[in-house]
């Protein structure tokens, strides 16, 4: 296998040893140059994990793995996209960064906007951010401005903050976002040797299922893979506007990372379903907390509930998926971002308030 991916890439494949970040790693496949001021935690590389637990459950010889991006230095696949905006804003002089969020997109903002010695302003729908995104988003050094609405509401104030004041948008509307998530793609085609054949992604503004599908398309066409994947997009029930092809003016969803009424990127996903012949649809709360207890009891993966949602797609689109296929979930954030979501939902079995003595805890454990 080595020997054919050798032969068949024309570029020489990034391997995980001595590992600096995706830049370093994929730079011939990015907008920057010498004069590019690197603000890197070292993000990228992360595991593409085997799930025999889920591919067992859908049989056919069918093979899933697990992209899991929570393993990003601030825990979620922003980071990728976060380490080109920021160094791009640093090359052009800016001082400052603001973006809207949903929690992983201030934390990774906030990461590396200070690492540039730059501020980070991030908004907030005020009540709806995983406790674990606001813990990062404060020690990293952000300023937080929580507002009385939506992440929509907070995306159009940002959008119009950056027009007239001197601050740079570092949400997925900045290309350089998706320039560096799309080296995602890349990682899964470097690791399984070619595309695989589905790619189940959770959408929120749809900016990484857009990523991923040009990392796709620019290796295949550079000859490092022969195939493209059928780009499978999920959303909650409850905020599924794309599915829909509405607006939602109350997105609801357990999933807050991806509560989104009115996505950024409509357009671009719209076309990454034609073009990759996919399929968008919507999962319930119910079957994306089912996944997410799935992926921690069975396959020893620790997602947040946004993430499970590409997990609950593929199970409830199986019968679709051809004998013998290869599987990608992307899992987009670590479950550790959300741990209410884990106590709230793990329905596992906890014995509180024990007298603590050997006999009491050998008769609760059933001895
Ligand atoms: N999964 C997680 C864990 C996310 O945080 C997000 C988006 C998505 C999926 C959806 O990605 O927007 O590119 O389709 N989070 C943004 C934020 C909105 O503010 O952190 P998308």
């Amino acid at each position: 296998m080595p020997l054919l991916r050798s032969v068949r890439g024309l570029f020489k494949r990034p391997t995980t040893q001595n590992w600096q970040g995706l830049i370093p790693a994929y730079r011939r496949w990015l907008p920057v140059s010498d004069a590019t001021p690197v603000i890197s935690l070292c993000e990228g590389a992360t595991p593409l994990v085997p799930a025999p637990a889920i591919s067992e459950r859908l049989g056919r010889g069918i093979r899933v793995f697990l992209k899991v991006d929570g393993h990003n230095p601030t825990g979620s696949f922003k980071d990728r996209g976060m380490t080109m905006a920021v160094s791009k804003a640093k090359e052009a002089g800016a001082e400052a960064v603001i973006c809207a969020s949903t929690g992983n997109t201030s934390a990774a903002a906030a990461a590396y906007a200070r690492r540039g010695g730059m501020r980070a302003f991030v908004l907030i729908p005020d009540g709806y951010v995983a406790q674990g995104k606001l813990a990062q988003a404060l020690l990293y050094g952000a300023e937080v401005l929580a507002v009385r609405g939506n992440f929509d509401r907070a995306l159009s104030i940002v959008r119009e903050m950056a027009d007239q004041y001197p601050v740079t948008l570092v949400n997925s509307l900045n290309p350089f976002r998706l320039e560096g998530q799309k080296t995602a793609a890349f990682e899964v085609v470097d690791e399984l040797g070619d595309a695989p054949d589905w790619l189940c992604i959770p959408m929120g503004n749809a900016g990484n299922i857009s990523a991923y599908w040009m990392g796709f398309k620019e290796y295949r066409n550079a000859g490092m893979s022969r195939k493209l994947p059928r780009m499978m997009g999920f959303q909650a029930a409850g905020s599924a506007p794309l599915v829909n092809d509405t607006t939602v003016e109350q997105p609801d969803t357990i999933a807050t990372a991806i509560r989104i009424g009115n996505p950024a990127n409509r357009e671009k996903a719209l076309k990454v379903r034609q073009e990759s012949n996919g399929g968008f649809a919507a999962v319930t709360d119910a079957a994306i907390l089912d996944a997410y207890r799935l992926l921690g009891r069975e396959e020893g993966v620790f997602c947040e509930p946004a993430s499970a949602a590409s997990v609950a797609g593929l199970l409830q689109r199986a019968d679709e998926v051809p004998s013998g296929a290869t599987v990608v979930c992307v899992l987009t954030g670590n479950g550790l971002k959300d741990p209410t979501s884990a106590i709230d939902h793990s329905e596992a079995t906890f014995y509180g308030d024990l007298t603590p003595d050997v006999a009491t805890v050998a008769k609760t454990m059933g001895f």
